[in-house]
């Protein structure tokens, strides 16, 4: 199966796909990782790989929809069966949704619908909760609401930080993703209403 990552930030899960996809048996091939910020760490990795990589930056277009549309445009191009938000901090417009809605997963670091948006483990460190997590869903047009495919937790010490419950976090997380992309790809799945089923 072929597989386009996005991404803005630090690309540890982007390693540990990279990683996972290097064993045949795995049934899945990076083909292409894109970021909106040049600047992104994960392009680095992906490059010293030899992975493709592309960026579509949101102000070098004169509208949203532009962006978008450019954005859906690259990965059309790469042709994925599976595109994957590994930390891709833009919600992706109409056009993309249109395309790719129904192959289109994203990782968040809290357990939904819990502590949607950007600062999920510093949300759930500040409420107080004593378990935290990770949550892989196919994205729709809100915010971390789509439909989930799984979840895993982690407990909340009470002399953690952010950094150290968002690393506990991110052990597990990347562990989830591995797992379930595999599973996806070599035994296809079906979205019925808020239910994600793999066979
Ligand atoms: C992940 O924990 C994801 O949940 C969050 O950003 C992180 C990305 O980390 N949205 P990395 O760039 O893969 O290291």
């Amino acid at each position: 199966a072929r597989l386009v990552l996005l991404l803005s930030g630090t690309g540890s899960n982007l390693a540990a796909m990279i990683e996972a996809c290097d064993n045949p048996a795995y049934g899945a091939r990076i083909v292409a990782v894109g970021a909106d910020r040049p600047g992104a760490k994960g392009l680095e990795i992906a490059a010293a790989a030899g992975i493709p990589t592309f960026v579509e930056v949101v102000k070098n277009h004169p509208t949203r929809e532009d962006w978008d549309a450019a954005l859906t445009g690259h990965v059309a191009g790469y042709e994925p069966d599976l595109v994957i938000s590994v930390g891709f901090l833009k919600l992706v417009g109409r056009s993309f949704l249109e395309r790719f809605g129904d192959r289109y997963i994203n990782t968040h670091n809290a357990l939904l619908p819990a502590f949607p948006g950007i600062h999920g483990p510093r949300d759930a460190l500040e409420y107080g909760v004593r378990l935290a997590g990770a949550t892989l869903f196919f994205v729709d047009s809100g915010v971390d609401t789509g439909p989930i495919i799984a979840q895993v937790a982690v407990p909340v010490e009470l002399d953690d930080t952010e950094d150290t419950l968002t690393e506990r976090i991110k052990v597990a997380e990347r562990a989830q993703l591995v797992e379930y992309v595999g599973r996806l790809v070599r035994e296809g799945w079906t979205i019925s209403g808020r239910k994600v089923y793999i066979p």
